[in-house]
């Protein structure tokens, strides 16, 4: 049994469902649960994905369950959220990398389905527009997964980035880097300086959205994008427009908000 409290907001338009547990294997469990669910209900799933730390061990988890025979990716379609750019495909710090890494070689899903923006394309304005049109061409994503980064980022949308941004090339906060150095030798200044990103406005565009947080290094910056008035500079806030976007913590990520809410 774990105790978990719901939160339902108050907006009839809009519905956030938040939910809190105390420990970080809970909330990733319970991540791990809604995401086969999402899969197992559609005949062609469309997945929205993103990397970093958070999401290592929900991939992990869903590894476990199609070894076991409890989960089918061989319809699956999915779109990563970011990839550094001037990164190869090929070197083991690119988010093609990680995806391989930790899911798509691990599970059955066919070549060519997991589509992750390409930070090496000679024209980056072009990638992302036809990232944008295979999006659009899938049917669009049924759920999309979030991280929340230091500077309030989903995906790579650094402050400020306007609500209906779209897939685009953007300059990476130096909070960032200094918070995705670890792949690159704990030197932030040997991290990208640029990204490809899915807008904030490609984000909303997702039939669901599925913001996972845990560890007490998230619990300000939670606390101000569920809290604050919705501002451009945490792109996170922008969430709180979606109609269908449920969050899950541990108790350290929402420590702030819970007292605060
Ligand atoms: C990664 C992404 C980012 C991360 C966020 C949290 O594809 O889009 O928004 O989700 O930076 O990263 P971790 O989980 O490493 O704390």
């Amino acid at each position: 049994m774990t105790a978990s409290s719901s939160f339902a907001s108050q907006s009839s338009e809009h519905h956030m469902n938040i939910i809190t547990v105390p420990t970080s294997t809970e909330a990733v469990e319970k991540a791990a649960t809604i995401v086969a669910d999402e899969i197992r209900s559609h005949a062609a799933p469309v997945l929205g994905l993103a990397t970093g730390r958070t999401m290592e061990s929900l991939y992990a988890l869903l590894v476990a369950r199609y070894r076991k025979g409890a989960l089918d990716f061989s319809s699956m379609t999915s779109f990563n959220l970011d990839e550094y750019v001037g990164i190869a495909a090929s070197a083991p710090q690119s988010y093609h990398t990680y995806m391989h890494e930790h899911l798509f070689d691990q599970v059955n899903m066919q070549a060519g389905h997991g589509h992750v923006p390409d930070g090496m394309a000679a024209d980056l304005d072009a990638e992302c527009a036809a990232y944008e049109d295979r999006i659009r061409a899938s049917g669009g994503i049924n759920l999309q997964l979030l991280g929340i980064g230091e500077t309030g980022h989903i995906g790579f949308n650094e402050p400020p980035s306007a609500f209906d941004t779209r897939t685009r090339p953007v300059v990476l906060d130096p909070i960032t880097r200094q918070q995705n150095a670890g792949m690159f030798g704990n030197n932030p200044d040997a991290v990208p300086e640029r990204a490809l990103t899915m807008g904030v406005g490609t984000i909303l565009d997702a039939k669901r959205l599925l913001l996972l947080a845990v560890g007490g290094g998230k619990a300000a910056i939670i606390r101000k994008a569920l809290l604050d008035p919705m501002t451009p500079d945490i792109s996170a806030s922008a969430i709180r427009l979606h109609k269908d976007c449920t969050i899950i913590m541990d108790d350290a990520a929402a420590a702030e908000w819970k007292r605060a809410a």
